[in-house]
């Protein structure tokens, strides 16, 4: 725990709409994955500085679901918010929905959780502020990011699995 104030998640709140353009499509005339890769690192930044007035780093995109195609000439309106603040590093989910272009309604269509570093000049990790859940979803989302932290440091060599212990917690 450091010594920072309290944030809230709403506080990082960043949208991002975009229009899906001819050169952003596949072949299939949907929005090319890595575009919608790109508009989500750069939302989840703005998102992630927000919380820590830092410059920050990508330092890990995990569960990212393509789940349903995006049309050419979409509309697609990208919402990211820290779930959770550890000592140097936040989780962010970014939510991404698709407008139903007669109705207004805004449909999910998928979702991803990147995790951001601040960093000083030298890119050396800096301590940010402890983020404070408010409504039921985001804490639902910060219980869920120590066992999501915990699973991918396992994954990338920098963790014991013996010592998740709340990821361990979910098998018992
Ligand atoms: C991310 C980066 C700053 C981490 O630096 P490091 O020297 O490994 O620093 P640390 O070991 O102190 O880790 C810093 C934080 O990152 C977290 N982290 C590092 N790898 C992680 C991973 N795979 N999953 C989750 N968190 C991770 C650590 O847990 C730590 O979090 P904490 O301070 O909240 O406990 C460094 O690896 C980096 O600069 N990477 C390149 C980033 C970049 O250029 N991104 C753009 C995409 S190319």
């Amino acid at each position: 725990m450091n010594s920072l104030k309290a944030k809230t998640a709403k506080e990082s709140l960043t949208i991002n709409t975009e229009v899906v353009m001819p050169n952003d499509t596949n072949h299939l005339g949907n929005l090319f994955g890595g575009k919608l890769l790109q508009w989500m690192d750069i939302t989840a930044a703005i998102a992630a500085q927000r919380h820590c007035k830092r410059v920050v780093v990508t330092a890990t995109v995990n569960n990212v679901s393509f789940e349903n195609p995006i049309k050419q000439n979409s509309v697609v309106t990208l919402e990211a918010k820290v779930s959770r603040a550890f000592t140097s590093s936040m989780e962010v989910f970014i939510d991404v929905f698709v407008e139903n272009p007669v109705t207004g309604e805004q449909i999910k269509c998928n979702e991803a959780i990147f995790t951001f570093v601040a960093v000083d000049q030298n890119g050396a990790p800096l301590p940010v502020p402890p983020l404070t859940p408010e409504t039921e979803l985001e804490k639902k989302r910060f219980d869920g990011a120590l066992r999501r932290r915990q699973l991918s440091l396992i994954l990338a060599g920098r963790m014991k699995p013996h010592d998740a212990t709340e990821l361990k917690a979910l098998f018992v």
